[in-house]
């Protein structure tokens, strides 16, 4: 069957690290949360469903869920927005896809970060738009300067894409660089989309600010959230997007057009979750569990500190480790893990070249998964550094000339 050149250029390798490991290797890869949704939305689906509401919705969402997130966004983020602004979708990434198709036209730049979700460069790439990087250093802790944005953008920069807290780095941008992006985005004319998912998972002494809520940024922000990670909602595929009223009535027919509404059983689950005060308990139960694994991990990596180094996530349920201490490029240590020791993690080239060194550690899975596979995966680097490890070594140099790839 004849293929575009559009379908050629797209990966499976992520989905094959992140899905499709073997049953019996230890996943540090996948990124959502091992809790199931809360027994509240449990009841307010199955009551959704007696109720037989299984027709289509309007394509931007029932108005309960569309009033009740501009509440929620009003009282948690200060943003204003009228629930005719409000577009519900199939996830966040539905809400990433659509918005990304408003944003620029073929042939424009969209600026992202470099470590950035991989599906960003992606996604720009299928709307035909260049993705141009910034790249974040290690060395300043990846702190995000308007001044590298400006010295990446170019007169056909039409876009900035922001994620904070952000995947894979689990950096939670400060105020102080969000007023730097802000400056930045006004002074070149940009529209920043914000991805905002991991708002809920921050730990002490940093807070979620969204960028929208910035003097000056309403008018040129897309904010994009949903119900996945912070309301343990992954499976029920709700998300959504808050722009001006011109911006959401194209992203309402762009989602009218192609994906047609959110499952309509999903968006009474979603309704429940925004609205139900016991949403932020099971958040914080949950925050614990989040604190407790991230401290495990760290522990592996202060412990293996000749092989490894990261800084301690400040939000999300990953840790970005450099791994170059041990001789190994991310890719390299993510196969080894795989092979030797059974442990599943996200190699960091992926997430853009500035993670050539990195592997992306979920801890978002239990306390004795994340206990053993750090164990595994430092001990099994130690080995590479001391060179007990000849065999994995040989084939690994293979890899690297041929490119080969996973599985
Ligand atoms: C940065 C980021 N945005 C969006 C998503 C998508 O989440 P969902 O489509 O489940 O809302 C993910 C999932 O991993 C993510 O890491």
């Amino acid at each position: 069957m004849h293929l575009s050149e559009r379908a050629f250029k797209i990966s499976e390798e992520p989905f094959y690290i992140a899905l499709n490991l073997p049953p019996d290797v230890l996943r540090l890869t996948a990124g959502e949360p091992d809790f199931p949704s809360a027994p509240f939305v449990l009841e307010a689906a199955s009551r959704a469903i007696s109720h037989a509401e299984t027709h289509y919705t309007p394509p931007a969402g029932i108005p309960p869920l569309r009033q009740g997130i501009a509440r929620k966004l009003k009282d948690e983020n200060n943003l204003s927005y009228d629930p005719s602004e409000i577009i519900v979708t199939p996830g966040s990434s539905g809400a990433v896809g659509l918005a990304l198709l408003t944003m620029f036209d073929p042939g424009e730049e969209v600026l992202l970060p470099d470590p950035a979700w991989f599906h960003y460069a992606t996604l720009v790439e299928l709307a035909g738009g260049i993705p141009k990087r910034v790249a974040l250093d290690v060395k300043d802790g990846f702190t995000l300067h308007g001044s590298k944005i400006e010295e990446a953008a170019s007169e056909k920069s039409r876009a900035l894409i922001l994620n904070s807290p952000s995947n894979p780095m689990g950096r939670v941008f400060s105020r102080d660089e969000l007023e730097e992006v802000a400056g930045a985005a006004e002074r070149l004319s940009l529209t920043v989309l914000s991805d905002e998912i991991y708002e809920k998972i921050v730990y002490p002494p940093h807070s979620h600010i969204s960028v929208g809520s910035l003097s000056g940024m309403r008018d040129r922000t897309i904010v994009v959230n949903g119900f996945s990670k912070g309301y343990a909602l992954m499976g029920w595929r709700v998300g959504y997007a808050a722009a001006p009223i011109e911006v959401s009535r194209k992203l309402e027919s762009l989602l009218g057009y192609s994906l047609v509404c959110a499952s309509s059983v999903s968006q009474y689950a979603a309704l429940e979750a925004v609205q139900n005060p016991k949403s932020n308990d099971y958040a914080k139960k949950m925050l614990e569990a989040w604190t407790r694994r991230k401290n495990i991990v760290m522990r592996y990596v202060y412990e293996n500190s000749r092989v490894v180094s990261a800084m301690p996530p400040e939000g999300t349920f990953y840790s970005w480790i450099n791994v170059s201490g041990s001789g190994l490029d991310g890719k390299q240590a993510a196969r080894l893990a795989l092979d030797e020791a059974k442990v599943g993690v996200m190699p960091g080239n992926l997430f853009g070249e500035a993670g050539r060194n990195h592997v992306r550690v979920s801890f978002a899975t239990s306390d004795d998964t994340v206990e053993e596979g750090m164990k595994k995966f430092c001990n099994v680097l130690r080995g590479v550094s001391e060179g007990s490890q000849h065999k994995s070594m040989e084939k690994l140099a293979l890899t690297k000339h041929t490119e080969q790839t996973y599985p």
